[in-house]
C-alpha cells in the first residue's frame, strides 16, 4: 500500500469530492455526512499544516483553510434543507475546490520536486499519525464530553479560533466563557 504524502492526501481529497456530491443530490443523512466532511476535513487539515506544509511555502495554504473552516463552522450549524444550508454548501464547495486544485497543481508537485521518494514515505507516515490523532480527539475517547461535542459547544459560544484548539485548549475556553 503506498504510504507516501502526495497520494495519501490526492485520496483524501476525492473522498472529501465523493462527501460534496452525496450532500449536492441530497443523498442519505445530511447531517451525518456533514460531520464526517468535518471531521475529515479538520483532521486533513491539521495533519498538513503540522506535518507537510511547514517545510514549503504554504501562507496561502493556511489562510485558505481558514476560510474554509469557517464555512464549515455555518455548514454544521445550518439547517438541511434550508436556502441557508445550500448557499452554504456551494461556497464550502467553491472554496475546497479551488485549494485542492492550488494543492495539486502547485503545492504537491513542487513538493515532489523537491524531496525524495524517502521523505514522501516519511512524511506521509507523519501525515496519517498526526490524521488518526486528530480523528481520534474529535471522535472522543469516552470519558466526558467528545471534542466534537466541546467543538459544537465552542460554536454555539462564538469562541474564536475554535477551529485549532485542542480538547483541552476548548474545555478552557468554554470554562472562561462560561464564569
Ligand atoms: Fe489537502
Ligand atoms: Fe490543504
Amino acid at each position: 500500500m503506498a504510504t507516501d504524502v502526495i497520494t495519501l492526501i490526492t485520496q483524501d481529497h476525492r473522498v472529501v469530492e465523493g462527501l460534496f456530491e452525496r450532500l449536492k443530490k441530497k443523498q442519505g443523512d445530511q447531517k451525518a455526512t456533514v460531520a464526517e466532511l468535518h471531521a475529515l476535513l479538520i483532521a486533513h487539515a491539521r495533519a498538513e499544516e503540522d506535518r507537510v506544509y511547514p517545510g514549503i511555502d504554504a501562507h496561502h495554504s493556511v489562510e485558505e483553510h481558514k476560510e474554509a473552516e469557517v464555512l464549515l463552522d455555518a455548514l454544521v450549524r445550518a439547517e438541511p434543507g434550508t436556502a441557508e444550508f445550500a448557499k452554504t454548501l456551494d461556497e464550502l464547495i467553491a472554496s475546497v475546490t479551488h485549494h485542492v486544485e492550488e494543492e495539486e497543481t502547485k503545492l504537491l508537485p513542487s513538493l515532489k520536486k523537491s524531496a525524495g521518494a524517502k521523505e514522501l514515505e516519511q512524511l506521509g507516515r507523519a501525515f496519517k499519525q498526526r490524521r488518526a490523532e486528530e480523528l481520534q480527539a474529535l471522535a472522543g475517547t469516552g470519558d466526558g464530553a467528545t471534542k466534537a461535542e466541546l467543538y459544537e459547544q465552542a460554536q454555539k459560544a462564538d469562541i474564536p479560533g475554535r477551529s485549532h484548539m485542542g480538547k483541552e485548549e476548548l474545555e478552557q475556553a468554554l470554562r472562561h466563557a462560561k464564569s
